[in-house]
């Protein structure tokens, strides 16, 4: 295994000292740079990209040349892989977002959920192999997954950008219905997973994008339950070393007491939460990821470095601080204002880890 030449997200997820707060950006590799929009061209689509173990690299790669200053490359893939593993037939319309052929509501399809062959996802687990390579130790590589209640989304809507009314009735009226779902797409996650971390992942991510619309108690019982299994199941790297791990409930900003006990290393913010305040709130349990609000990127170079400023200060001085957007970055930032970020942030952050 090759040795890394900047571990600092590593040590900040594990709340080790560092010498300035390390920054990735969601998405960080996306529509707002012209390499991947040219990439995308060449390689046709989107799922192309992901589907072939080069264009996935070669795309991973592109933030991290065009900005020195990212600590973290994250596996050019999308959280819909597993759903379309499971048989519910993924495909994009142009400008539309995902959409599944078949969908889950009938009792008899969901009855007949299993946890699919991994073959399945080998192509995941072969770009995570060869993005490794092509890194040589720059940075670390995350691997990722939704969490099963936003993967459970996709699968009973067959499409994103709804309000969820099939699938919170369904948690309503059949919640046994929805359990099997979940637990069928937890176990699914905690392979898929631990096969990333075999392949190279060095930190793995949770996305629960949707977590945020579920109701107080039903978070626990549809969302949070389900991470917690998944942390659970994680396996440590091939030279022993634990994989540290980061749940991010977008609009979870209400629960981050009982998202730190579920032992995961990293909470991941949006930018409804204040970051300091946050901290108080998990105490040292947890390392915190986040939380620009991504439309900032969209202003100015000063308006920016206001913001991180502001962000840093909030979380203060001490270690465990991983710096990050509150959401993915938007396919309209200018490419030289996510500069005038990373720039402000290593300008800024040494102050905090004398
Ligand atoms: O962060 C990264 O750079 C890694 C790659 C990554 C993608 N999707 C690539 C992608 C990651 C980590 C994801 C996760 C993902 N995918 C989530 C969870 C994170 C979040 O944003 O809340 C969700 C909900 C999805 C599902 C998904 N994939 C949607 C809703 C869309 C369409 C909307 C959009 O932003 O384009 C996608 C497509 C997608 N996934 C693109 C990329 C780069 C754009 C594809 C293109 O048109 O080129």
């Amino acid at each position: 295994m090759n040795q890394l030449k900047n571990d600092t997200f590593l040590k900040a997820l594990m709340r080790q000292p560092t010498d300035y707060t390390p920054v990735w950006m969601m998405r960080q590799a996306g529509r707002y740079l012209p390499e991947y929009r040219e990439s995308r061209k060449t390689a046709g689509s989107f799922l192309q990209l992901c589907k072939n173990a080069q264009f996935a690299t070669d795309v991973t790669l592109q933030p991290l040349d065009r900005y020195p200053l990212l600590d973290a490359a994250i596996l050019f893939s999308d959280i819909l892989t597993v759903p379309d593993a499971m048989g519910l037939g993924l495909y994009f319309e142009e400008g539309e977002g995902p959409k599944f052929e078949r969908t889950l509501q009938q009792e008899a399809d969901i009855q007949k959920l299993v946890v699919p062959d991994m073959a399945k996802l080998q192509y995941v687990f072969d770009a995570v192999s060869s993005i490794r390579q092509a890194l040589d130790g720059r940075v670390p590589l995350i691997g990722f997954s939704g969490s099963p209640w936003t993967l459970a989304t996709y699968m009973v809507e067959g499409k994103g950008g709804t309000d969820f009314l099939t699938t919170k009735k369904m948690a309503y009226a059949r919640p046994d219905l929805l359990h099997h779902i979940l637990e069928t797409t937890a176990q699914t996650v905690i392979q898929y997973l631990n096969a990333q971390i075999m392949a190279g992942a060095q930190a793995v991510m949770i996305f629960d994008s949707w977590g945020g619309a579920l109701s107080h108690n039903a978070y626990t019982e549809f969302s949070l339950n389900y991470m917690q299994k998944i942390v659970n199941g994680l396996i440590k790297t091939n030279d022993g070393r634990k994989v540290p791990s980061i749940v991010f409930t977008k609009g979870g900003g209400l629960w981050l007491e009982a998202q730190a006990g579920i032992g995961s290393d990293a909470l991941g913010l949006d930018w409804t939460v204040d970051i300091g305040s946050a901290r108080q709130r998990v105490g040292d349990k947890v390392a915190l990821q986040g939380n620009l609000d991504p439309a900032i990127l969209l202003s100015t170079p000063e308006a920016i470095e206001k913001e991180v400023i502001s962000v840093l200060a909030s979380y203060g001085k001490g270690h465990g601080h991983v710096f990050n957007l509150g959401h993915g970055i938007t396919q309209w930032t200018p490419p030289e204002n996510a500069a005038a970020m990373l720039t402000a942030i290593r300008a800024h952050s040494q102050q905090y880890h004398v």
